[in-house]
């Protein structure tokens, strides 16, 4: 996979390197976005930022798994991360976190729109979706926001916090993303 720069009017969606990891942990250190994913270990050490960007070099490099620094136009550093995992039958599934100081700004509807348009048009995706927390209305706004509809309720077992939660299927399929596309 090559490390494509995305861009947006505000943002560049850009690999992660192994100088990101303090400002990494800075960020997702915040019991508000951990208990939102359910990837990410709690508590979460400064270690687990290296082991995270390693993986990503790897995953990277097996297609299991695209992952992205979102960073403002002009900053080298970063303000979040989006990633999307390859699903059977050419469809991606992502995830997505923003550091607090950054929320409410339209930053994550921002990453996610551009980075769904890389899934269908550079890596030929039939299908993207994400699932959030039944109550996390940020989550299902950003989804909302880039056309994604709600699709199943599931009930899953969380590995980070051991509990079983209720989350929503969201969907967003290649015909109703070019629909949009055109307006
Ligand atoms: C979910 C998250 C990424 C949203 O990031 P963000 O950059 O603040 O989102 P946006 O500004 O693009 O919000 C888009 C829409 O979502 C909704 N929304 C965002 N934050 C919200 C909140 N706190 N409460 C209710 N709705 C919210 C709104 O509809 C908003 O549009 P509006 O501002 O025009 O009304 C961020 O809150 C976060 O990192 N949360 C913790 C991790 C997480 O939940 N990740 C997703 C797992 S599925």
């Amino acid at each position: 996979m090559p490390a494509t720069v995305l861009e947006s009017p505000r943002l560049r969606l850009r690999v992660l390197e192994p100088g990101d990891a303090d400002q990494i942990f800075a960020l997702i250190n915040d019991f508000e976005i951990v208990s939102n994913l359910s990837a990410v270990p709690w508590p979460y050490e400064r270690a687990m930022a290296d082991d995270f960007i390693r993986d990503s070099a790897v995953r990277a490099q097996e297609m299991t798994v695209i992952c992205r620094a979102i960073a403002l136009r002009g900053d080298p550093g970063l303000i979040g991360i989006i990633d999307m995992r390859f699903r059977p039958d050419r469809t991606g599934v992502f995830g997505y976190w923003i550091g607090r100081d950054y929320w409410r700004l339209g930053y994550a509807s921002e990453a996610l729109g551009a980075f769904v348009a890389f899934a269908f048009e550079a890596l030929g995706m039939k299908r993207v979706g994400a699932e959030a927390l039944l109550e996390n209305a940020a989550s299902l706004g950003v989804m909302a926001k880039n056309g994604f509809s709600a699709g199943a309720l599931v009930s899953r077992r969380r590995p980070n916090f051991g509990d079983t939660v209720l989350m929503r299927e969201m969907w967003l399929d290649r015909v109703d993303w070019e629909r949009r596309a055109d307006g």
